[in-house]
C-alpha cells in the first residue's frame, strides 16, 4: 500500500481528497497548524516519521486580491516552502504531486491553454504560483505539477457558496460576464488525484486539470441560480465595472489531452459536476 502525504489539509481540496475514495493508499492528512510548510523542521519530522511514497501538497496562499500587498507572504508559502518540500522529496525519493493554476496565463490568447504554452502571469498570485513550479521542475525531477481552474465544492469558501449565500440575501446580482474559463469541481479533480497517486505516472511534469466545457463567471452564477431555482435577478458586468486589487485573466481555458491521455481520465462536464455538487450540498 501506498503511503501518501497531503499538506495543507484542511484546506479546499484536501477536504475533497479526504471524502472521495482513496482506494489502495493509505493516506494521513496534515493541517497547517500540525504542519506549517514553512517551517522545515515541521517538515523534516513528518517526512521522517510517514516515509512517504507520495506527497500531494494542497497548501497554498490562495488571497488571489490581498497577495498585491502580502508579495512577500505569497511568494515564501507558494514559492520558498515548496523548495523546502522538494528537497525533502528528493532525500526520500518521493513522488511530488502539487497543485498549480491557470492564472500563470495572461488569458490574452482565446484558445485553451496547452502546457508547453508560455506562462505569463499578470498578478501576484500568479507569479508565486509560476515561481514555486519553476523551483520543483529545477529542483525533483520526479512531480507531478497540476495546474487547475476556478475550483468551487460543498467545502470551504467558493464562488458556489458565495453565490448560495448572496441568492438568499438579495434580489439582484451582478456578474461578470468578460473572464472566460472553466469552473472544476474539486471533488472531480480529488478523484483524479487519487488516481495519479495510485499509479506510477508515464512521465513526469506539468498537466492541466479542469471540468470540460467554458464558462463566464456569469455563465457559472446563470447555472446555479437555475439549478436552485431561485428567482434571483442576475446582470452581466463587465470585468471594468468591478475593479479588484489583482488582475485576473479574461481567457483561462486549459487544453486537457496529456491528462486525460497520460492517466487515461474522463473529465466530467462543469455543468453535470455542478448539478451533482448542488445535489451534495
Ligand atoms: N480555489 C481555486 O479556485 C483554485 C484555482 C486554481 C488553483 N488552485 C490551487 O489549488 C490548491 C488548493 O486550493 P484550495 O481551494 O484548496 O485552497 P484553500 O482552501 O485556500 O486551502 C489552502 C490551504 O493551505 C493552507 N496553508 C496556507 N499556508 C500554509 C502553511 N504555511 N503551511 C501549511 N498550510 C498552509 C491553508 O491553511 P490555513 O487555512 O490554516 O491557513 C489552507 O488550508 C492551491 O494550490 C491553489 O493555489 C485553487
Amino acid at each position: 500500500m501506498k503511503k501518501v502525504i497531503v499538506l495543507g489539509g484542511n484546506g479546499q481540496l484536501a477536504q475533497c481528497i479526504r471524502h472521495v475514495d482513496t482506494k489502495e493508499l493509505d493516506i494521513v492528512f496534515f493541517g497547517s497548524k500540525e504542519v506549517n510548510i514553512l517551517e522545515e523542521s515541521h517538515l523534516k519530522e513528518v517526512f521522517e516519521e510517514t516515509l512517504p511514497d507520495v506527497v500531494i501538497n494542497c497548501a497554498a496562499y490562495t488571497a488571489v486580491d490581498v497577495a498585491e500587498d502580502e508579495p512577500l507572504r505569497a511568494a515564501a508559502v507558494n514559492a520558498q516552502a515548496p523548495e523546502l518540500i522538494a528537497h525533502l522529496c528528493e532525500k526520500h525519493d518521493a513522488i511530488w504531486i502539487h497543485i498549480s493554476t491557470d492564472f500563470v496565463f495572461d488569458g490574452n490568447t482565446p484558445a485553451p491553454r496547452t502546457e508547453s504554452d508560455f506562462p505569463n502571469p499578470i498578478n501576484t498570485y500568479g507569479k508565486t504560483k509560476l515561481l514555486g513550479e519553476e523551483i520543483i521542475r529545477r529542483t525533483w525531477f520526479k512531480h507531478v505539477i497540476i495546474r487547475t481552474s476556478w475550483l468551487y465544492s460543498e467545502f470551504g469558501s467558493n464562488f458556489l457558496k458565495t453565490m448560495l449565500r448572496l441568492g438568499l440575501e438579495r434580489e439582484e446580482l451582478g456578474i461578470i460576464y468578460d473572464q472566460i474559463g472553466t469552473p472544476t469541481y474539486a471533488i472531480d479533480l480529488a478523484e483524479a488525484l487519487v488516481e495519479i497517486a495510485t499509479l506510477d505516472p508515464p512521465a513526469f511534469g506539468v498537466y492541466h486539470y479542469s471540468n470540460e466545457g467554458t464558462a463566464s463567471w456569469f455563465d457559472f452564477a446563470h447555472s446555479i441560480f437555475s439549478l436552485t431555482g431561485s428567482k434571483v435577478l442576475l446582470k452581466p458586468m463587465l470585468t471594468s465595472q468591478y475593479p479588484t486589487k489583482a488582475r485576473r485573466p479574461s481567457y483561462s481555458v486549459m487544453d486537457k489531452s496529456k491528462i486525460k491521455e497520460a492517466f487515461n481520465l474522463t473529465i466530467p462536464h462543469w455543468r453535470d459536476s455542478l448539478e451533482r455538487c448542488i445535489k451534495r450540498i
